[in-house]
């Protein structure tokens, strides 16, 4: 492959390579979390509130404690004393709930841990389980649908959260002088991250040193909040996460089940495993909370957009708050001088949400671009050309450059792919035999972020490199563009290069989240690299070495070698002269000033084709095709695997998913059967093109990371592709059938 630079490499950043860790996982040989056994393992299985709200008076256990294989029964009133934790990002310490496991006999929700059972298999813990009887004070006093508040005029219900985010100049005047205007009420019922791999927490203490196999996006953060609470230095704390089966944000912040089998493998003196039940995951990890949303746009006749408000109000839980800014990002999205955005929270018993996906983002983005469509309809304008005239060409809310920003090719490639010249704008206008045809579109756009991260690099005797960080594989491919980038720097084969991630012991790297990750733990996997290389300078240029005499800056690494002008030596040789079987640095990489001068966002664009045969009430997406502008993809094979996995994550939000409460509060679609998920025959055929400008000024590498942009976008430009197939205005995810008729 040739790069832009025109050198040509044969082990490449920007190639299609499979992953590393398939056949691990395709095998079995993968080590999951649950998966893990140790000598003289016991089992977890929590107990669950079966009331929403109220007090646990006692817990009847004599039956329970005498099941078979049972060893103990944890609960509020032999439980531990622990320290709460601070729960801040910043300190990376950050819980999903701060509330710790049995703290106090309230009730915040079903679902709530009550007890742990403790036994000798996993059957045994669950039977036992089953057999703890609860008896509480109820109160019928609760809440699980915040849709019932909303008066559907006015400002929305909530409670106002202090915003940081900057408002621009005056959109209440702009608004009231706008010729066109528009003010719309959205909704998006709470979506379950519903992960392949159930959570699951294996503890295991070896005097003071805790050591916890956990299904994880963040080690370190774990780490750091399990040493808060049981108040012990991180150093005695390992958490471990070679391999996840998928996360989307449910766990990014550890869950309360992990500190119950923590305190529970402490005071039994033996390992104990909790894997959660299917159940369980719909009641107790997290989820996109519902959101309420309200916008209102202001336009001149031309389309120039002149006022933009963005409402948002999402659900948040009296065991944990959580903020999902849903209107964050709408003043970065448009040339508008004009804009306001609120959120608000309300509080809802249930167990607390958590980000979930381009959390935030993918659901205020469903308003906004739902209200552009809207606004295009009432200017008889074409949506595309309708955010053409107002693409901003810097960004409008901090006034700083874009770092790199190729919408206006996005807008253009991914509409000449889907045809979009060929639309009719009158609904109902396209038709193929039975069914109705619709197109839609929405633009797409998620933040650039890079974290600190640090990192080790080390090359082996048996001419094998070790690349080694504290941040995890989740499934989007990390593994893969570690061994892509390390083996680009110094020429080793990629066969050749052992990443070890998913240890909080390894080099402190970031979480697995907010597409984040590519940006940052590269660059320290350079640093390390480099700082490796002053390690093998010093060496070969010592006296009697292979490069005595030669000046130490001119060497660098080529093709496994060291190389200064004609002269060079094989780092194997290099580390056998000197009977060393390993040479590694450790090194630190973090972001400089580049935030405070530039804006670093990725955008897209996509479209959709629906297609709705009413006489059989099938609504289906036909097609989706989208171009995105993510910096350089280290490997376009699984950046492209993220984006498509985005984008079917987007159709669930569109068009299935959502929790249902029943009328004791209880979810009972919470589970994989009854909570409807897109599955295969639900995806259509997914076009996804990645625009290659890579943006230096992020990292050296150019990425800028990709993974949830892919959700954003794609519940508006349906919504919007219904309303072209059947002039009905779709305002309440998911468009369900029963919406349709
Ligand atoms: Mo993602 S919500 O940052 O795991």
């Amino acid at each position: 492959m040739t790069t832009e630079t025109g050198k040509t490499r044969e082990y490449n950043i920007s190639a299609e390579k499979p992953r590393i860790d398939g056949t691990l996982k395709l095998t079995g040989g993968a080590d999951y979390a649950a998966d893990r056994n140790l000598p003289n393992l016991t089992y977890g299985y929590p107990v669950t509130s079966t009331i929403t709200k109220g007090r646990l008076v006692s817990l009847e256990l004599d039956e329970a404690l005498n099941m078979p294989g049972v060893l103990d029964i944890f609960h509020h009133d032999n439980f531990d004393q622990l320290s709460r934790s601070p729960n801040s990002f910043a300190e990376e310490n950050l819980t999903s709930e701060p509330r710790l496991p049995f703290e106090d006999n309230e009730i915040h929700y079903q679902g709530q841990y009550i007890a742990l059972v403790v036994a000798d298999t996993f059957n045994h813990a669950r039977a036992a389980a089953m057999k703890v009887r609860a008896n509480y004070e109820r109160s019928d006093d609760f809440l699980t649908d915040i849709k019932s508040l909303d008066r559907g005029e006015g400002d929305l219900p909530g409670e106002e959260q202090p915003n940081d985010a900057s408002s621009l100049g005056d959109a209440d005047s702009a608004l009231k002088g706008a010729a066109v205007t528009l003010d719309q009420r959205y909704t998006i019922a709470q979506e379950s991250h519903s992960v392949m791999e159930m959570h699951a927490s294996l503890a295991h203490w070896e005097n003071d040193m805790l050591t916890v196999y956990e299904s994880s996006q963040g080690v370190v953060f774990q780490r750091n909040a399990l040493a808060k609470i049981f108040g012990i230095p991180p150093e005695k704390v390992t958490v471990i996460s070679h391999f996840i089966g998928s996360g989307f944000g449910g766990k990014l912040f550890m869950w309360p089940h992990a500190i119950m089998t923590a305190v529970a493998a402490r005071r039994l003196g033996r390992p104990v495993k909790t894997v959660l039940s299917r159940q369980q995951e719909y009641l107790s990890t997290g989820y996109r909370p519902t959101s309420l949303q309200r916008v209102r746009l202001g336009a001149d006749n031309s389309g120039k957009l002149l006022s933009i408000h963005h409402d948002g109000c999402n659900e948040s839980s009296p065991a944990g708050k959580h903020d999902d800014t849903v209107s964050a990002a709408t003043p970065k999205m448009y040339d508008c001088e004009n804009v306001a955005i609120t959120n608000r929270l309300i509080t809802v018993n249930k167990c607390p949400p958590c980000p979930m996906r381009a959390p935030g983002e993918s659901s205020g983005n469903f308003a906004l671009e739902t209200a552009l469509d809207e606004l295009a309809v009432q200017l008889d304008m074409d949506p595309l050309e309708l955010r053409k005239k107002n693409f901003a060409d810097k960004d409008p809310a901090s006034g700083l450059p874009w770092s790199s920003n190729h919408l206006q090719e996005c807008w253009d490639r991914a509409a000449s792919r889907f045809g979009w010249d060929k639309r009719n704008a009158t609904p109902g206008a396209m038709k193929d035999g039975d069914e109705i045809i619709g197109y839609g579109m929405a633009t797409q756009s998620w933040e650039a972020m890079r974290q600190h991260c640090s990192a080790r690099v080390g090359f082996r005797a048996d001419g094998s490199l070790l690349v080694a960080c504290g941040t995890q594989d989740i499934g989007t491919g990390t593994y893969t563009i570690v061994a892509q980038t390390a083996s680009e720097l110094t020429g080793i084969p990629i066969e050749m290069i052992d990443v070890r991630l998913g240890d909080s012991q390894l080099p402190s790297g970031p979480l697995s989240g907010g597409s984040f990750a590519t940006a940052t733990v590269l660059p320290a996997v350079s640093a390390a690299t480099r700082e490796a290389l002053s390690q093998l300078r010093t060496l070969a240029t010592a006296e009697g070495g292979a490069l005595e005499n030669v000046d130490p800056e001119s060497i660098e690494i080529k093709d496994a070698r060291l190389v200064s002008g004609d002269r060079s030596v094989e780092i194997t040789q290099l580390l056998k002269d000197n009977q060393l079987g390993l040479i590694d640095g450790e090194a630190s990489a973090k972001p400089g000033d580049e935030q405070d001068q530039y804006s670093f966002r990725s955008f897209g664009a996509v479209f959709v084709e629906v297609r709705w045969d009413p006489g059989i009430s099938r609504l289906r997406v036909a097609r989706v095709v989208s171009t995105v502008d993510i910096g350089r993809a280290i490997n376009p094979k699984t950046a492209r695997n993220q984006v498509e996995g985005g984008i079917v994550m987007g159709l669930g939000m569109g068009l299935f998913e959502q929790a249902e409460f029943d009328r004791n509060g209880y979810p009972y679609n919470n589970n994989l059967a009854d909570y409807v998920l897109p599955v295969n025959a639900d995806t259509p055929d997914i076009d996804v093109e990645m625009l290659d400008y890579p943006d230096y000024l992020l990292n050296e590498f150019g990425a800028r990371g990709v993974g949830e942009i892919g959700v954003t976008g794609i519940a508006a430009a349906v919504s919007n592709a219904v309303y072209n197939a059947t002039g009905k205005r779709i305002r309440d995810m998911p468009i369900s059938i029963e919406r349709m008729l």
